[in-house]
């Protein structure tokens, strides 16, 4: 493969017979493309937070990774048993139709809707969309070794900016997929965006394929974000590294710990990173000076646990009309198949 670091905001590399073709629509280590205001604002307010799109750096990406291989991390292993499960069903609902994955990290899973595909004789067209620029090219790189009719077109981008520029699929229709409850990381107002970007973004018939987490006892949400490796809190802490590199900061993430739990009333897990002292940070490349009391907390994280019924009527509001609902046995986890009207 030729060299993908690009110079410019859009740019493009074909190569491997032309079944790949890597697309750069931002240069995520770059502050400029990184802003800050959002960082300003989080913590200039009270309580403080920061958005989660700081968790992904790359170290924080392989974090994440291996967050989905924990025994306590359910999630992703009941959404690959509900996959594996019906994924020819899936299949066999949409026909031909080119696979678009929105924060697609290493694509595990959809591996499995590739097979599906593929046994079924589809031609087989995959746009990855991810933030990592590494983990997509290392991931795409594997996928047309182990799928040789395949063609890739990965993005490296945010949501918002890919689903702008989505060209028509040159296959009879597609999907979009948003798997592992990253939904539940949007607050309810991200959501409704998130929603019209989507909406925005597709053609009458084509399909949203949404995975989402359902409410559950606290006794199972807990630990999955309160792993006994430390994983969870090494991915927590691992955002202020992320924010010393991009904006010249001086965090000490000694003196910050990972604190974790179930906020019933709101029906959402929230991660914070607890001030262990009275300090000051500095972030010299955003001019800000923060100030922590003892015990004060940032919010870097929620993740919000779904209902189904709930879910497909917010749906069909918007013209996204529910064509199936599967489940994992312990109704742990679901997957909603939609098809724009
Ligand atoms: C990406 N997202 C769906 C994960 C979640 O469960 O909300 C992120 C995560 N945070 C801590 N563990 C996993």
């Amino acid at each position: 493969m030729k060299s993908s670091r690009l110079s410019e905001t859009t740019s493009l590399v074909e190569s491997w017979e032309n079944r790949l073709y890597l697309e750069q629509l931002v240069i995520p280590s770059a502050p400029s493309e990184m802003g800050g205001d959002d960082v300003i604002n989080g913590l200039t307010q009270k309580p403080k937070s920061l958005p989660p799109r700081y968790f992904y750096d790359d170290r924080g990406s392989k974090l994440f990774e291996l967050i989905c291989e924990l025994p306590e991390y359910y999630l992703t292993r009941t959404e690959t048993e509900i996959l594996r499960a019906y994924a020819k069903a899936i299949a066999l609902i949409t026909g031909p139709t080119e696979l678009v994955e929105l924060g697609s990290g290493s694509s595990t899973k959809t591996r499995i809707l590739l097979d599906a595909y593929a046994k079924l004789g589809y031609p087989l067209r995959y746009l990855p969309i991810d933030i990592s620029e590494s983990i997509l090219e290392s991931s795409a790189h594997q996928l047309l070794l182990d799928y040789p009719l395949l063609q890739v077109h990965g993005i490296v981008s945010t949501y918002d900016l890919a689903l702008a520029k989505l060209a028509p699929s040159p296959l009879p229709t597609r999907m979009l997929c948003f798997l592992g409850s990253t939904l539940g990381n949007m607050n309810p107002e991200e959501c409704d965006i998130f929603f019209s970007q989507i909406v925005g973004a597709m053609q009458p018939g084509e399909y949203f394929l949404l995975g989402i987490d359902l409410h559950k006892s606290a006794e199972i949400l807990e630990p999955a974000y309160n792993d006994s490796q430390g994983v969870t809190a090494a991915f927590n802490l691992n955002m202020l590294q992320h924010l010393n590199r991009l904006f010249e900061g001086n965090f000490d993430l000694a003196q910050f710990k990972h604190w974790a739990f179930y906020n019933q009333e709101l029906q959402q897990i929230e991660m914070h990173l607890q001030s262990q002292k009275a300090q000051k940070v500095e972030l010299r490349g955003l001019n800000l000076t923060v100030e922590f009391a003892a015990g004060e907390t940032i919010r870097s994280e929620i993740s919000r646990k779904f209902d189904l019924q709930i879910i497909q009527q917010e749906l069909s509001h918007r013209c996204l009309i529910p064509i199936q609902v599967w489940t994992d046995a312990n109704q742990r986890f679901g997957l909603v198949l939609s098809q724009l009207r």
